[in-house]
């Protein structure tokens, strides 16, 4: 999906013209994967732009930057104003927030602990992940033959550069097979999730996700979605699922900040459900969109205002 410009891009500590926010070549994490980064939103709201989950996303960045021993130089209130102050340069209503922290130039070789550590936050206008129609249509996803990353070879626990080449095997795999998006198996033979999303699936009314110990990402939606559905009466459990779990769901469904919540109409050619968006994933849809743009008084704490 090509980039749609803005500005500004804040870098260490400096709002740089975007054309301008270049690092060098023989930047650590370019050759060793070796940065942590997160994906946000903000969203439109009566109050003006406001960004989705900030604080959660913010102390997951540092999670995982402590988990590679990479101290940021800069702290987490001034990585919060300096998200804000991004978005409030560039004039944005609402966008995607790409923060990172990499190691950065200085050092080659494997170990990383000499190198310097860069942060930037980066904003721009972003549509939805999977394609317009598809919060609507839902998604044709495909189990991919790769497996994804052990949790002790490359830990979910973390948001690391270097973990998403794994991913990144899948989603084109997914694609070049003709289906919008992959889903990916645990060395176990139990689903994880997609490439950059959870997975649920409800089944009598129930709503299944896997537990993140399967080495899935800790989701942030996932947890915003958890939170809706057992409000909304609904049990939700943690379960190890298979795939054919998936195909013999009533529904199914990706939850992620880039992907917000898409149905998944299709699994490895077979019609999940109806074969399009049910009515749990409608209904936990509308309270999801609901709540990004404020207008859930229970979660108004969900959203931290551009300018407030
Ligand atoms: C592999 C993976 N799983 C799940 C998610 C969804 O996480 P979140 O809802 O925090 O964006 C993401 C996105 O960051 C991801 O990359």
């Amino acid at each position: 999906m090509p980039i749609a410009e803005v500005e500004k891009i804040w870098m260490d500590g400096e709002l740089v013209d975007w054309a301008d926010a270049k690092i060098h070549v023989l930047s650590h994490a370019l050759h060793y994967g070796s940065g942590v980064f997160e994906g946000i939103r903000a969203y439109e709201t009566a109050r003006g732009a406001a960004v989705w989950h900030l604080e959660e996303h913010l102390h997951r960045l540092f999670r995982s930057a402590k988990l590679y021993h990479m101290d940021l130089p800069f702290s987490y209130e001034e990585i919060v104003l300096a998200t804000k102050d991004v978005i409030r340069v560039n004039g944005l209503t609402s966008c995607y927030v790409r923060p990172i922290a990499f190691r950065g130039y200085g050092e080659m070789g494997v170990n990383p602990l000499n190198a310097p550590v860069n942060v930037s936050i980066a904003v721009w206008p972003w549509g939805a992940y999977l394609g317009e129609d598809a919060l609507e249509q839902g998604v044709r996803s495909k189990i991919s033959s790769w497996r994804r990353n052990a949790q002790n070879a490359l830990p979910a626990a973390a948001k690391a550069d270097g973990q998403y080449i794994n991913s990144v095997l899948a989603k084109v795999e997914s694609l070049k097979a003709g289906y919008d998006e992959a889903i990916m198996l645990n060395e176990a033979g139990f689903i994880t999730d997609g490439s950059g999303e959870n997975v649920f699936i409800v089944r009598n009314g129930v709503l299944f996700t896997p537990p993140t110990q399967a080495g899935c990402l800790d989701g942030i939606t996932r947890g915003t979605v958890i939170t809706l559905a057992r409000e909304r009466e609904y049990v939700v459990r943690e379960e190890n699922l298979v795939r054919t779990d998936l195909y013999n769901a009533d529904e199914c469904f990706f939850t992620g900040t880039a992907a917000e919540l898409t149905p998944i109409r299709e699994v490895d050619d077979r019609q999940v459900g109806a074969g399009h968006r049910g009515a749990v994933t409608k209904e936990l849809q509308d309270a999801f969109f609901a709540a990004t743009k404020g207008e859930d008084p229970r979660h108004t704490d969900w959203l931290s205002y551009v300018d407030d």
